[in-house]
């Protein structure tokens, strides 16, 4: 228990520990709060203990978010009820962004290499996880970590998004696959 303590705090500092108090206590009572006066204390409550964050922070009821410290996020996002986000291994969110009801952002993940060693005893795995500009997660997306999406995409509802997802693209299915094109993107010279 202590072990897993100090590691924890070795791993994350001593500030992230008082931030994840925050979030578990303030957080879980601010997420049971109704109507408008839940939205703008959610709103004020993780602009200040995100990475960072921009203005128009709308997160409604039940969103359940862990190592807020490491989340970033843009202007104009909003978060629908039921999702989960774990920010443990870093996650940046452009402007504008719609993620809607019971998605999960997680970008942690076990180690599985040993199968003489219970999962739950290997380490932990982090994965940086980015989403641009302009983007829509339907409802009941899951996001792998280490997934970067694209702007102007779009997440069909129920995807597992388990790889990198290009601009402008609509993906859906598990695991998500193109559906269509939003706008065809010139390939910039050098890349
Ligand atoms: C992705 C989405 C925007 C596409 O809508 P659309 O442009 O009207 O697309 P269509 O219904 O014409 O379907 C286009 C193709 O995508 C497929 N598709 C649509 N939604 C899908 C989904 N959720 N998962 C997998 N495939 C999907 C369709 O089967 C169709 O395939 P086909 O061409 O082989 O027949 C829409 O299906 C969606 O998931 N919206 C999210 C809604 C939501 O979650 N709302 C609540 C949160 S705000």
């Amino acid at each position: 228990m202590f072990k897993e303590l100090f590691a924890f705090i070795k791993r994350n500092g001593v500030k992230s520990i008082f931030i994840h108090i925050f979030e578990l206590y303030i957080g879980g009572f601010l997420k049971l709060l109704p109507g408008i006066g839940g939205l703008i204390f959610r709103g004020i409550f993780y602009r200040m203990i995100f990475a960072s964050a921009g203005k128009k922070l709308i997160i409604y009821p039940n969103v359940y978010i862990v190592f807020s410290h490491k989340i970033s996020v843009g202007r104009r996002v909003a978060i629908n009820v039921g999702t989960y986000i774990d920010g443990r291994g870093g996650i940046t969110m452009g402007d504008n962004i719609l993620i809607g009801p019971n998605c999960v952002i997680s970008s942690t993940g076990h180690g599985t290499e040993s199968t003489t060693v219970p999962m739950s005893e290997q380490a932990v795995q982090y994965g940086k996880i980015t989403i641009g500009n302009d983007v829509w997660l339907g409802a009941n997306v899951f996001v792998r970590m280490g997934v970067t999406i694209g702007d102007g995409c779009i997440l069909a509802a129920g995807s597992v998004v388990t790889s990198d997802v290009p601009p402008y693209s609509v993906y859906g299915g598990v695991p998500a696959k193109l559906i269509s094109k939003r706008k065809d993107i010139e390939p910039v010279e050098g890349r």
